[in-house]
């Protein structure tokens, strides 16, 4: 009889146990069956999702994963309910280690508004760091997608994470030329920067360029590099710049070529015919180095407000691979970079927030001169 006693103690003790492990899935799974239920939330087979629990994914988002047979763009649309449910905000809704695995992102902590350019950002090789993302660090890898793109409306950052880039550009003893027509001081440390090397009288050029006639030069001078470029690389039988240099032959510079407000030289009235050659030739050269340079190590990076067809050639757009898209209020606009319409949930008060590759991020801030570092905005 007490040895009956002391099992059944026993076996209430571990279930229990298991009881008070198992409570920290019950109590979720519960809510979630009754959202699941009155919503009709369900599989085709009628099932509601199965909890899985959930971890901390990183600083900002904490990660709760399911096991559903529902589609993932059912959770998507029912992203707003689910955010009730959940009280806090999602961040993305992603497919898990399988089709049958939902991960369910929410914000933990939102992403700061303000972060410091510091050069220990700075990434190996033909990588630039960009920003810090909810999924983590934005880095550009110029390798595997050669040409860049940002846009957003004035005052958003572009030319701040343009800025950044060259100065990383500079650092990394790239060769740099930077289309600037507005010619406001944007890039004067940057400026200062690349003189140490870029005076050299090497023929590179002066870094900055403000007349759309040297921009013509040069533009149709780096055609004819990348083409002698890919010339050498067949001869060579490699593939890119990095296999080229490494195989022990006397190596190519890359070159970063950064447009700001490339609107000014790609949408312009011409007021005359020679006028009209002129910008005629420069999208036509731009239009070739997007195609043939990819590979070259010539990088193209571009600055828009809202590249649409009329102002940026479908052409060139299709070989600026890595995208940042800064807050639209028009999802056509956000489409037109994205190809979604994600830059319209961009907090719009946050300068320097911007869909970075596909992930939201802050971009660091780099100021034009480094004693604007303090008194920069938003800092707190
Ligand atoms: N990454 C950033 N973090 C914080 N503030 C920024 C950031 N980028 C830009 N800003 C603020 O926004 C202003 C406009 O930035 P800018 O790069 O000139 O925008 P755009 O080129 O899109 O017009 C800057 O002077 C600065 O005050
Ligand atoms: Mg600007």
């Amino acid at each position: 009889m007490n040895d009956i006693l002391i099992l059944a103690g026993r076996l209430a003790v571990v279930a229990g146990a298991v009881l008070l492990l198992c409570l920290p899935l019950i109590i979720p799974q519960g809510r979630v069956n009754r959202f699941a239920w009155t919503t009709r939330f369900l599989s085709y087979d009628g099932k509601p999702p199965r909890y899985r629990g959930k971890k901390r994914f990183n600083q900002y988002l904490r990660r709760l994963r399911f096991h559903s047979r529902i589609p993932l763009e059912e959770w998507q649309r029912q992203k707003p309910t689910l955010e009730v449910l959940f009280k806090k905000k999602i961040y993305a809704i992603k497919e898990g280690k399988t089709v049958r695995d939902v991960d369910v992102f929410l914000v933990q902590e939102k992403l700061p508004k303000f972060i410091p350019w510091d050069d220990s950002y700075m990434e190996e090789g033909r990588r630039f760091a960009i920003g810090e993302g909810y999924m983590g660090k934005a880095v550009w890898d110029v390798k595997s997608l050669p040409h860049g793109l940002v846009a957003g409306a004035s005052g958003g950052g572009k030319t701040t994470i343009l800025r950044c880039i060259a100065h990383q550009a500079i650092a990394k003893k790239w060769n740099v030329s930077i289309f600037d027509f507005k010619g406001g001081g944007d890039f004067s440390d940057v400026e200062r920067e690349s003189a140490e090397y870029h005076d050299l009288g090497d023929g590179y050029g002066s870094l900055i360029i403000s007349d759309p006639k040297k921009a013509s030069q040069l533009l149709t001078a780096l055609v004819v590099e990348a083409r002698g470029r890919a010339e050498k690389f067949k001869e060579a039988g490699v593939r890119d710049i990095d296999e080229y240099n490494a195989s022990g032959k006397m190596p190519f510079v890359p070159w970063l070529v950064v447009v700001d407000e490339a609107a000014e030289i790609l949408d312009v009235k011409p007021t005359d015919k020679a006028e009209k050659e002129l910008y005629t030739e420069i999208n036509q050269s731009l239009r070739t180095l997007a195609r043939v340079s990819r590979a070259t190590g010539i990088t193209l990076l571009l600055g828009f407000i809202r590249p649409s067809a009329d102002v940026l050639d479908g052409q060139i757009k299709n070989n600026l691979l890595f995208r940042c898209c800064g807050y639209f209020s028009d999802p056509a606009a956000s489409r037109i970079v994205l190809d979604n319409d994600r830059a319209t949930e961009l907090p719009p008060e946050v300068k320097g927030r911007f869909i970075i590759g596909e992930e939201e991020a802050q971009a660091y801030y780099l100021p034009a001169r480094a004693e604007d570092q303090a008194k920069a905005p938003g800092r707190d």
